[in-house]
Protein backbone atom coordinates (compact mmCIF):
# COMPACT_ATOMS: atom_id res chain seq x y z
CA UNK A 1 0.00 0.00 0.00
CA UNK A 2 0.75 3.26 -0.81
CA UNK A 3 -0.47 6.54 1.05
CA UNK A 4 -0.26 9.98 -0.42
CA UNK A 5 -0.78 12.99 1.47
CA UNK A 6 -1.33 16.23 -0.80
CA UNK A 7 -1.49 20.02 0.62
CA UNK A 8 -5.24 20.04 0.42
CA UNK A 9 -8.46 18.14 -0.87
CA UNK A 10 -8.27 20.35 -4.29
CA UNK A 11 -4.57 18.57 -4.56
CA UNK A 12 -5.81 15.19 -3.81
CA UNK A 13 -8.86 15.67 -6.03
CA UNK A 14 -6.77 16.67 -9.18
CA UNK A 15 -4.19 13.38 -8.05
CA UNK A 16 -6.89 10.91 -7.85
CA UNK A 17 -8.54 12.22 -11.55
CA UNK A 18 -5.01 12.12 -12.79
CA UNK A 19 -4.26 8.80 -12.35
CA UNK A 20 -7.78 7.56 -13.50
CA UNK A 21 -7.14 9.69 -16.72
CA UNK A 22 -4.03 7.90 -17.22
CA UNK A 23 -4.95 4.73 -16.84
CA UNK A 24 -7.65 5.45 -19.52
CA UNK A 25 -4.72 6.75 -22.02
CA UNK A 26 -2.99 3.87 -21.64
CA UNK A 27 -5.86 0.91 -21.44
CA UNK A 28 -9.05 3.11 -23.55
CA UNK A 29 -11.53 0.16 -22.76
CA UNK A 30 -10.98 0.53 -18.92
CA UNK A 31 -13.27 -1.05 -16.60
CA UNK A 32 -13.70 1.45 -13.58
CA UNK A 33 -15.43 0.77 -10.47
CA UNK A 34 -16.58 4.15 -8.89
CA UNK A 35 -17.79 5.21 -5.54
CA UNK A 36 -20.51 8.16 -4.85
CA UNK A 37 -20.75 10.70 -1.80
CA UNK A 38 -19.78 14.22 -1.57
CA UNK A 39 -15.85 13.62 -2.01
CA UNK A 40 -16.22 12.34 -5.43
CA UNK A 41 -18.01 15.17 -6.95
CA UNK A 42 -14.99 16.77 -7.34
CA UNK A 43 -13.43 14.02 -8.76
CA UNK A 44 -15.94 13.69 -11.31
CA UNK A 45 -16.08 17.17 -11.85
CA UNK A 46 -12.34 17.10 -12.81
CA UNK A 47 -12.89 14.05 -14.79
CA UNK A 48 -15.61 15.92 -17.14
CA UNK A 49 -13.01 18.53 -17.41
CA UNK A 50 -10.79 16.42 -18.94
CA UNK A 51 -13.19 15.02 -21.43
CA UNK A 52 -14.14 18.23 -22.32
CA UNK A 53 -10.55 19.77 -22.53
CA UNK A 54 -8.20 17.37 -22.97
CA UNK A 55 -10.38 14.98 -25.25
CA UNK A 56 -10.07 12.21 -22.29
CA UNK A 57 -12.25 9.50 -24.06
CA UNK A 58 -14.22 6.98 -22.26
CA UNK A 59 -16.31 6.15 -25.50
CA UNK A 60 -14.61 2.41 -24.69
CA UNK A 61 -14.21 2.27 -21.26
CA UNK A 62 -16.90 0.88 -18.96
CA UNK A 63 -17.76 1.31 -15.41
CA UNK A 64 -19.04 -0.49 -12.27
CA UNK A 65 -20.66 1.34 -9.18
CA UNK A 66 -20.06 -0.13 -5.90
CA UNK A 67 -23.48 0.41 -4.36
CA UNK A 68 -26.78 1.73 -4.30
CA UNK A 69 -30.23 2.32 -2.25
CA UNK A 70 -32.44 -1.12 -1.91
CA UNK A 71 -36.35 0.50 -2.92
CA UNK A 72 -34.95 3.73 -5.19
CA UNK A 73 -35.52 3.91 -8.98
CA UNK A 74 -32.85 5.18 -11.12
CA UNK A 75 -34.70 8.45 -11.33
CA UNK A 76 -34.80 9.24 -8.08
CA UNK A 77 -32.63 11.79 -6.77
CA UNK A 78 -31.37 10.08 -4.09
CA UNK A 79 -30.38 6.91 -5.98
CA UNK A 80 -27.04 6.53 -6.97
CA UNK A 81 -27.98 6.18 -10.54
CA UNK A 82 -29.16 9.40 -10.40
CA UNK A 83 -26.32 10.52 -8.89
CA UNK A 84 -23.63 9.25 -11.26
CA UNK A 85 -25.98 10.26 -14.64
CA UNK A 86 -25.68 14.11 -12.14
CA UNK A 87 -22.13 14.43 -11.39
CA UNK A 88 -20.28 11.87 -14.20
CA UNK A 89 -22.03 10.28 -17.20
CA UNK A 90 -24.27 13.17 -18.22
CA UNK A 91 -20.75 15.15 -19.13
CA UNK A 92 -18.07 12.46 -20.12
CA UNK A 93 -18.87 9.95 -23.45
CA UNK A 94 -19.16 6.95 -21.73
CA UNK A 95 -21.79 4.98 -23.17
CA UNK A 96 -24.62 4.76 -21.07
CA UNK A 97 -25.28 1.02 -21.72
CA UNK A 98 -21.75 0.27 -20.18
CA UNK A 99 -22.31 2.36 -17.15
CA UNK A 100 -23.57 -0.24 -14.50
CA UNK A 101 -25.42 -0.06 -10.99
CA UNK A 102 -27.26 -2.45 -8.71
CA UNK A 103 -30.80 -2.43 -9.79
CA UNK A 104 -32.29 -0.78 -6.40
CA UNK A 105 -35.63 -1.99 -7.45
CA UNK A 106 -35.01 -5.47 -8.16
CA UNK A 107 -37.44 -8.12 -6.83
CA UNK A 108 -35.48 -10.92 -6.56
CA UNK A 109 -32.31 -9.89 -3.37
CA UNK A 110 -30.31 -12.65 -4.06
CA UNK A 111 -30.78 -13.16 -7.94
CA UNK A 112 -29.36 -8.90 -7.85
CA UNK A 113 -25.89 -9.84 -6.17
CA UNK A 114 -25.56 -12.68 -8.29
CA UNK A 115 -26.56 -11.09 -11.20
CA UNK A 116 -23.98 -8.06 -10.93
CA UNK A 117 -21.26 -10.45 -10.08
CA UNK A 118 -21.87 -12.08 -12.99
CA UNK A 119 -21.91 -8.67 -15.05
CA UNK A 120 -18.71 -7.44 -13.59
CA UNK A 121 -16.96 -11.20 -14.62
CA UNK A 122 -18.44 -10.54 -18.28
CA UNK A 123 -16.65 -7.28 -18.78
CA UNK A 124 -13.60 -9.14 -17.34
CA UNK A 125 -13.58 -7.59 -14.00
CA UNK A 126 -12.43 -4.27 -12.47
CA UNK A 127 -9.68 -2.40 -13.90
CA UNK A 128 -9.14 0.21 -11.45
CA UNK A 129 -11.32 0.35 -8.42
CA UNK A 130 -12.12 4.27 -6.96
CA UNK A 131 -13.52 4.17 -2.63
CA UNK A 132 -14.07 6.62 -0.15
CA UNK A 133 -14.75 5.37 3.79
CA UNK A 134 -17.63 6.19 5.34
CA UNK A 135 -17.51 6.94 9.00
CA UNK A 136 -17.72 3.80 9.97
CA UNK A 137 -15.12 2.48 7.90
CA UNK A 138 -17.45 1.27 5.28
CA UNK A 139 -16.09 0.58 1.63
CA UNK A 140 -19.25 0.67 -0.34
CA UNK A 141 -22.02 -0.30 1.73
CA UNK A 142 -19.81 -3.25 3.58
CA UNK A 143 -21.14 -2.15 7.26
CA UNK A 144 -19.11 -3.13 10.45
CA UNK A 145 -18.98 -7.29 10.44
CA UNK A 146 -19.59 -7.56 6.49
CA UNK A 147 -17.42 -10.48 5.81
CA UNK A 148 -14.03 -9.47 4.04
CA UNK A 149 -14.59 -12.15 1.56
CA UNK A 150 -18.17 -11.23 0.78
CA UNK A 151 -19.97 -10.21 -2.53
CA UNK A 152 -22.68 -8.26 -3.99
CA UNK A 153 -25.48 -8.74 -1.64
CA UNK A 154 -28.04 -6.63 0.09
CA UNK A 155 -27.21 -5.25 3.09
CA UNK A 156 -28.41 -3.33 6.47
CA UNK A 157 -27.37 0.16 7.22
CA UNK A 158 -25.73 1.31 10.41
CA UNK A 159 -27.07 4.29 12.41
CA UNK A 160 -23.62 5.85 11.63
CA UNK A 161 -24.03 5.39 7.90
CA UNK A 162 -27.82 6.69 8.59
CA UNK A 163 -26.66 9.55 10.45
CA UNK A 164 -23.68 10.76 7.73
CA UNK A 165 -26.60 10.21 4.38
CA UNK A 166 -30.24 10.79 5.60
CA UNK A 167 -29.49 14.42 5.50
CA UNK A 168 -30.06 13.99 1.52
CA UNK A 169 -32.84 12.63 1.96
CA UNK A 170 -36.23 14.90 1.97
CA UNK A 171 -37.54 13.78 4.84
CA UNK A 172 -34.29 12.46 6.32
CA UNK A 173 -36.44 9.24 7.35
CA UNK A 174 -37.26 8.19 4.04
CA UNK A 175 -33.64 6.86 3.71
CA UNK A 176 -33.88 3.60 3.07
CA UNK A 177 -31.95 1.31 5.37
CA UNK A 178 -30.82 -1.45 3.02
CA UNK A 179 -28.56 -1.27 -0.05
CA UNK A 180 -26.86 -3.66 -2.60
CA UNK A 181 -23.14 -3.41 -2.33
CA UNK A 182 -19.97 -5.07 -4.10
CA UNK A 183 -18.87 -7.10 -1.13
CA UNK A 184 -15.33 -6.88 0.19
CA UNK A 185 -14.85 -9.66 -1.84
CA UNK A 186 -15.89 -8.02 -4.92
CA UNK A 187 -13.79 -4.82 -4.66
CA UNK A 188 -10.54 -6.82 -3.26
CA UNK A 189 -10.65 -8.58 -6.98
CA UNK A 190 -10.28 -5.50 -8.48
CA UNK A 191 -7.01 -5.25 -10.46
CA UNK A 192 -5.59 -1.61 -8.59
CA UNK A 193 -7.60 0.65 -5.90
CA UNK A 194 -7.46 4.15 -5.53
CA UNK A 195 -8.58 5.45 -2.34
CA UNK A 196 -9.39 9.18 -1.56
CA UNK A 197 -10.28 10.80 1.40
CA UNK A 198 -10.12 13.82 2.49
CA UNK A 199 -11.05 16.33 5.64
CA UNK A 200 -10.30 16.32 9.49
CA UNK A 201 -13.69 14.00 9.91
CA UNK A 202 -11.93 11.19 8.53
CA UNK A 203 -8.82 11.42 10.18
CA UNK A 204 -9.37 8.86 13.03
CA UNK A 205 -10.79 6.50 10.72
CA UNK A 206 -8.58 7.01 7.74
CA UNK A 207 -5.91 6.00 10.66
CA UNK A 208 -7.05 2.63 11.53
CA UNK A 209 -7.94 1.36 7.56
CA UNK A 210 -4.66 2.09 7.27
CA UNK A 211 -2.59 1.30 10.65
CA UNK A 212 -4.59 -0.32 12.15
CA UNK A 213 -5.27 -4.61 12.01
CA UNK A 214 -7.06 -6.00 9.46
CA UNK A 215 -10.76 -6.38 11.04
CA UNK A 216 -14.36 -7.00 9.25
CA UNK A 217 -15.37 -4.36 11.79
CA UNK A 218 -13.40 -1.92 9.78
CA UNK A 219 -14.23 -2.91 6.15
CA UNK A 220 -11.87 -0.31 5.03
CA UNK A 221 -9.09 -1.86 6.51
CA UNK A 222 -9.30 -5.27 4.12
CA UNK A 223 -7.06 -2.96 1.61
CA UNK A 224 -4.16 -4.50 3.50
CA UNK A 225 -4.62 -7.73 1.85
CA UNK A 226 -4.37 -5.51 -1.47
CA UNK A 227 -1.40 -5.63 -3.85
CA UNK A 228 -1.80 -2.79 -5.90
CA UNK A 229 -3.32 -0.18 -3.92
CA UNK A 230 -2.69 3.60 -3.39
CA UNK A 231 -4.46 5.69 -0.62
CA UNK A 232 -4.39 9.51 -1.18
CA UNK A 233 -5.25 11.90 1.46
CA UNK A 234 -5.15 15.92 2.17
CA UNK A 235 -3.03 16.94 5.40
CA UNK A 236 -6.13 17.15 7.68
CA UNK A 237 -7.49 14.00 6.41
CA UNK A 238 -3.67 12.66 7.09
CA UNK A 239 -3.19 13.86 10.63
CA UNK A 240 -3.21 10.99 12.53
CA UNK A 241 -1.49 9.20 10.43
CA UNK A 242 1.89 7.92 12.30
CA UNK A 243 4.07 7.18 9.56
CA UNK A 244 3.83 10.51 8.32
CA UNK A 245 7.20 10.79 7.29
CA UNK A 246 7.66 7.84 5.89
CA UNK A 247 5.04 7.90 3.04
CA UNK A 248 5.90 11.88 2.56
CA UNK A 249 9.83 10.09 1.79
CA UNK A 250 8.39 7.19 -0.25
CA UNK A 251 5.90 9.46 -2.64
CA UNK A 252 9.29 11.94 -2.93
CA UNK A 253 11.21 9.17 -4.32
CA UNK A 254 9.69 6.56 -5.76
CA UNK A 255 10.31 6.00 -9.04
CA UNK A 256 6.68 5.18 -10.49
CA UNK A 257 5.33 9.06 -8.93
CA UNK A 258 7.84 11.06 -10.86
CA UNK A 259 5.47 12.53 -13.07
CA UNK A 260 2.96 13.28 -10.30
CA UNK A 261 4.93 14.67 -7.84
C1 LIG B 1 -21.49 6.40 1.01
C2 LIG B 1 -21.00 5.40 -0.03
C3 LIG B 1 -19.53 5.08 0.15
C4 LIG B 1 -18.72 6.35 0.33
C5 LIG B 1 -19.23 7.12 1.52
C6 LIG B 1 -18.40 8.36 1.81
O1 LIG B 1 -21.78 5.81 2.23
N1 LIG B 1 -21.75 4.19 0.01
O2 LIG B 1 -19.07 4.36 -0.98
O3 LIG B 1 -17.35 6.04 0.50
O4 LIG B 1 -20.57 7.47 1.23
O5 LIG B 1 -19.13 9.53 1.61
P1 LIG B 1 -18.60 10.99 1.70
O6 LIG B 1 -17.63 11.17 0.58
O7 LIG B 1 -19.83 11.81 1.50
O8 LIG B 1 -17.98 11.16 3.03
Amino acid sequence: MEVIIQPDAAAAVKLTARIMGDALRKNPEMVFGLATGATMEAVYAELARMCREEGLDFSNAKSFNLDEYIGLAPEDKNSYRYYMEQHLFNHINIKKANTHLPNGMATDIPGEGARYEAAIAAAGGIDLQLLGIGQDGHIGFNEPLSSLGSRTRDKSLTPVTYKQNCIYFDPPESMPRRAFTMGVGTILDARRIVMLVTGEHKADIIAKAVEGPVTSMISASAIQFHRNVVVIVDEAAASKLEGKDYYRWSFENEPCWNEYR
